[in-house]
């Protein structure tokens, strides 16, 4: 690539990785944020990304290959020497891996949407990764004015930091069937695989880690099936198999960013709110552009919308801790 193609590309990966600095890492996570505002000002660093497929040059798949081969470095130098000596490594793994993050602390923001509908439920939950967020009711919340001890003592306690009417749940909801559906199911019995979901969780973060460790202990007995497919695709098999004397719930959270281009989503989109499903959205809000207008301004940057059948609720902290919420009570 050279000329003004090659420029373009440079300033488009200049503004992802500011981006990505100031609205996602700055409040959780220095280190990211330090490298990622390197990474927006270094011609090799930017040079080495423009060569990877633009799907594969987000900064969290970046920093986890990295991370997964060589640690974390100390300052953006640090990270353009690596990149120096073992670029090719690190950009195959860029592009056998996704972001695949498995974060069980979103189901804190879905809950309460959960816990006000006609029980049981049937849960599917599309780009599930390793299915951690189809086990709502096997966690603890922590919402500040209500408390949900979890069912057992080793389990995860989820906190959410509450504003607005939310409808806080006093109980769990009571699912009778769950399924998930990922273009690549992560399988919870590879060490493979729970490397790189444990590499995902941003340095620093250790309350984090260790709740994921908590929730895949409970998955590991308990695991939720994962069907590999894709959501444009085979949704509507699996609709079908979902028991009919439940609720059926489709969900998704930090999915649909990954489906590209718009038009697909605006597909989506359409055939949730066709078919007879309750459909729970918790996306960043650049994903459904029209569905946004009927939202307040977010309280804060990299906040996902909650939504239920295409109506705007909450603005949701990225990993699940804080709701805020602007719907009916
Ligand atoms: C960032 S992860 C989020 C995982 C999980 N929803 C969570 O919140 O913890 C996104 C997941 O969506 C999956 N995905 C992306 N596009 C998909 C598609 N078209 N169909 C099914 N899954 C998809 C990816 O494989 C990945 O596992």
């Amino acid at each position: 690539m050279n000329g003004p193609n090659r420029a373009d590309e440079l300033e488009r990966l200049s503004r992802l990785y500011a981006g990505f600095a100031a609205d996602e890492a700055r409040a959780e996570c220095p280190i990211y944020e330090r490298l990622a505002f390197g990474v927006s000002e270094s011609d090799p660093l930017r040079e080495f990304l423009a060569a990877l497929p633009a799907a594969s040059r987000q900064p969290n798949l970046f920093f986890a290959a990295v991370r997964h081969l060589h640690g974390v470095p100390d300052d953006a130098a640090a990270l353009a020497a690596v990149v120096a000596a073992d670029g090719p490594r690190i950009a195959r793994l860029m592009l056998s891996r996704t972001t695949q993050t498995n974060e069980p602390a979103r189901c804190a923001v879905l809950l309460p949407l959960l816990a006000q509908l006609p029980q049981p439920l049937a849960l599917l939950e599309v780009g599930a990764s390793a299915g951690l967020c189809l086990l709502p009711d096997r966690y603890g919340y922590d919402y500040g004015a209500v408390r949900l001890d979890p069912p057992a003592a080793a389990a995860p306690v989820f906190p959410c930091a509450v504003s607005g009417p939310a409808p806080l749940p006093r109980t769990v909801p009571d699912i009778v069937w769950r399924r998930g559906l990922d273009l690549n199911p992560l399988d919870i019995a590879s060490d493979g695989d729970i490397a790189w979901l444990e590499t995902l969780v941003w340095p620093g973060q250790d309350a984090r880690l260790r709740k994921l460790r908590a929730a895949l202990a409970i998955a590991r007995n308990d695991r939720p099936e994962v069907v590999r497919g894709d959501l444009l695709v085979d949704l509507p098999r699996l609709m079908a198999s979902a028991p009919g004397n439940a609720t059926l719930v489709v969900f998704h959270t930090a999915v649909l960013a990954y489906v590209r281009p718009r038009e697909r989503r605006s597909r989506f989109a359409a055939a949730m709110r066709g078919s007879a499903a309750v459909w729970i959205s918790n996306e960043a809000p650049a994903v459904f552009p029209d569905l946004v207008t009927g939202a307040p301004p977010a309280p804060a940057p990299g906040r996902f919308l909650l939504m239920q059948d295409g109506v705007p609720l909450a603005w949701t902290a990225a990993h699940g801790q804080a709701l805020d919420w602007f719907g009916p009570r």
